[in-house]
């Protein structure tokens, strides 16, 4: 049996993946900040010799774009030098290296969805500490996996998307974005790609996200219609977003990803729209 290290493992895409993977015949070691912290370069060092994993899929990171953005020593502390680390030890110890970075890496001025072979200029903290990783990999690593993925959402997530549904369900009146536009990303969808990938063995760089793209409004009209909601939502443009809510990070405008390359291995994801069905029926 293979046996995949996880670090970050219990956040969003770890609790899902740790899900999918179980069920399949692999050893899954996945670790929390409190056992594995990327940081501690001893520790891992530790870790990572006395288990001798042949996968390490790497999800620890800050992924709160607007704390990111007021800390970047923290931030390029943890999802650079954190990721320098894990690289380092993979090569040592001749692992697979699965990382996950994201859209963010663009500035989103492209204006038609982003293929992995388009040139990243980030536009945020998070962005450019992510890229950063992406950059120490490439350059170092010999069997790697770079998946890029956006807008995440699922059960336990405690970003804006996941808690969505907590927030419609509270208020009656709520304002989201029209002009931020990208591909939500159902975890339990990015779970079993990333499942199809490693048993394809496939390296490189690939885009994985759920099918099409939307703004933050449009996703929450289609959550109020599958929840029968009765709140009011109002579309306002990112710039009045800024005026009401201070300290948020720029983010790109328009950064779908392009899913050509996962659909030419012949996998298949869901529409965003079936992947929020399908999260929603989770409750
Ligand atoms: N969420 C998105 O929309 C999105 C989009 C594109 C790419 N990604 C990437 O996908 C990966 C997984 O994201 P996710 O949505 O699962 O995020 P998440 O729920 O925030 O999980 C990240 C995990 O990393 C842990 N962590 C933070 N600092 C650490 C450290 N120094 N050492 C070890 N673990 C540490 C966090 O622990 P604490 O919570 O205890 O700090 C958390 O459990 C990340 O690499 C992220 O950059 C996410």
């Amino acid at each position: 049996m293979k046996k995949i290290l996880i670090t970050g493992g219990n956040g969003l895409v770890g609790t899902y993946l740790k899900k999918i993977l179980n069920r399949e015949n692999y050893s899954i070691f996945a670790f929390g900040k409190e056992h594995l912290n990327i940081i501690d370069s001893e520790k891992t060092y530790k870790i990572f010799k006395d288990l001798k994993p042949e996968i390490v899929i790497h999800l620890a990171a800050l992924t709160d774009v607007d704390f990111c953005e007021k800390n970047p020593e923290t931030t390029f502390l943890i999802n650079s030098k954190g990721t320098e680390n894990i690289s380092k030890l993979s090569i040592d110890f001749k692992c697979f290296l699965i990382y996950l970075s994201t859209d963010f890496i663009f500035d989103g001025m492209k204006g038609s969805p982003y293929s992995e072979e388009d040139k990243p200029n980030p536009i945020n903290i998070y962005g450019k500490s992510k890229l950063l990783g992406e950059k120490y990999i490439i350059n170092n690593c010999e069997k790697y996996l770079i998946i890029r993925t956006s807008r995440i959402f699922g059960k336990g997530g405690k970003n804006f998307s996941s808690r969505l549904r907590e927030i419609m369900k509270q208020k009656k009146e709520i304002v989201l974005t029209t002009d931020l536009i990208n591909s939500p990303t159902y975890a339990s969808s990015l779970a079993e790609c990333i499942l199809k990938l490693i048993e394809k063995e496939f390296c490189g760089i690939i885009n994985v996200c759920n099918e099409g793209w939307c703004s933050f409004f449009e996703f929450g009209l289609k959550m109020k219609e599958i929840l029968n909601l009765n709140l009011k939502i109002k579309g306002i443009s990112f710039n009045e977003f800024l005026r009401i809510y201070k300290d948020i990070a720029p983010r790109p405008k328009f950064s779908p990803l392009s899913i050509d390359l996962l659909n030419s291995l012949n996998i298949k994801v869901d529409s965003w729209e079936r992947g929020l069905e399908k999260f929603l029926k989770e409750y």
